[in-house]
């Protein structure tokens, strides 16, 4: 078998056996080692060994691998968004093993798609300087007006409770983070038409609540407008529900202090991605994405921002595209420490520092889910509108 072939069939077997075995058991090891050997005699043998994986075929460089043809576990990277790796470098055992567990994740995301299409699989994966260019294209479905009326006071209620949960046991009910979720989709698509019901923050300390309502609508509704799956646009409700529930070990004081924070309050707050991934792991093996979300949503596009990545890569497209939706809620809401921006200077900023901080492609789609819906956008329990 030839030297890139060697490499993919025991990078393929060092991902079987990940999903079987526990950290830290021997064959686990064996076979992340054996991965790890391979590359590194193929980054011997090559610069820069770069792979393409289509449905019935894996090209090396240039090179379609004879005996890869229809090798099944391409069309799995394929469908988990992985369609091409690059290894720019030669990369450490960690970077691999910490490469591994992101392809572990993506794979596992996939698999919440049950078979069905996906119309749109844009996971890029960076390694290193590695790249993938994912398409983030998809045409914006028209959105036509509604007018309901309704209100989210359930919705509000169940993920208080939600909350409450996982501050008592430190783990968070899917079930219900799932029907929250579910109903916000209902609320959306009354009438067979879209809004963003976008409610309105009542009390500071709400804010949490309040902007993650927000938050899981506005990322299902661009998720939706980019053509995703309906299972995968709830994928990305839970994620945009979840995304700030680590801030439940921030201090209630600390989250709601009118003015600058200090540096020791400042690390404090900015723990709570990791924090917030480590929950979600705890709770639920369904919840992947959330947690990947979780720990990346205030990432941003150029490497800044927090937690520091242990190597250059890009997020997962969930996380980039929940980063968008985070910030213009933060934004658009009264915080302590400044009034709520018009969502045109919400826009603004995120224009301006589209392709340093965010996505382009991403900002540019929710920019036109804006525009299209903007007489859809209600607050709750007031009756001026989101953009004003
Ligand atoms: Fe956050
Ligand atoms: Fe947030």
């Amino acid at each position: 078998m030839s030297e890139p072939a060697g490499f993919l069939n025991a990078f393929a077997h060092a991902l079987t056996v990940m999903t079987l075995y526990p950290d830290g058991h021997p064959s686990r090891e064996r076979a992340v080692d054996a991965a790890y050997e391979a590359l590194e005699s193929l980054a011997a043998a090559s610069d820069k060994p770069s792979f393409t994986f289509l449905e019935q075929e894996v090209v090396y460089g240039r090179q379609p691998l004879r005996d890869l043809k229809e090798w099944e576990w391409g069309r799995r990277l394929v469908a988990a968004g992985v369609e091409r790796l690059e290894f720019e470098r030669r990369v450490s055992h960690d970077e691999f093993v910490g490469f591994l567990h992101e392809i572990l994740a993506r794979l596992t995301l996939s698999a919440i798609d049950t078979g069905e299409n996906r119309q749109m699989s844009s996971l890029g994966v960076r390694f290193g300087a590695v790249g993938l260019e994912g398409e983030t294209g998809a045409e914006t479905a028209p959105l036509a007006v509604a007018t309901l009326d309704l209100t989210l006071g359930e919705e509000a209620d169940t993920l208080r409770w939600l909350q409450h949960q996982v501050r008592a046991q430190g783990t968070v009910p899917l079930l219900e983070a799932e029907a929250v979720v579910r109903s916000l989709s209902v609320a959306m698509h009354g009438d067979r038409r879209i809004m963003l019901p976008l409610l309105q923050l009542k009390e500071f300390d709400e804010y949490t609540t309040t902007h993650s309502l927000n938050v899981s609508v506005l990322a299902m509704g661009l998720a939706e407008s980019l053509g995703y799956h309906a299972r995968e646009v709830r994928a990305f409700g839970v994620a945009g529900l979840l995304h700030d529930i680590g801030k439940i070990r921030i201090p209630i004081e600390v989250l709601t202090k009118p003015g600058k924070l200090t540096d020791e309050e400042r690390a404090v707050m900015n723990r709570h991605p990791a924090d917030g991934a480590r929950i979600i792991l705890q709770s639920d093996e369904d919840l992947d994405l959330a947690a990947i979300v979780a720990y990346e949503h205030h990432v941003m596009l150029n490497g800044g921002g927090y937690p520091a990545l242990h190597y250059s890569r890009s997020c997962a497209m969930a996380s980039r595209l929940v980063h968008v939706c985070d910030v213009y809620d933060a934004l658009r809401t009264k915080r302590p420490y400044r009034d709520a921006w018009p969502s045109e200077k919400a826009v603004a900023y995120l224009e301006e520092r589209a392709g340093l901080e965010f996505d382009p492609d991403l900002v540019a789609a929710f920019v036109r889910m804006l525009r299209q819906g903007e007489a859809q956008i209600r607050v709750l329990g007031d009756d001026m509108p989101a953009g004003g």
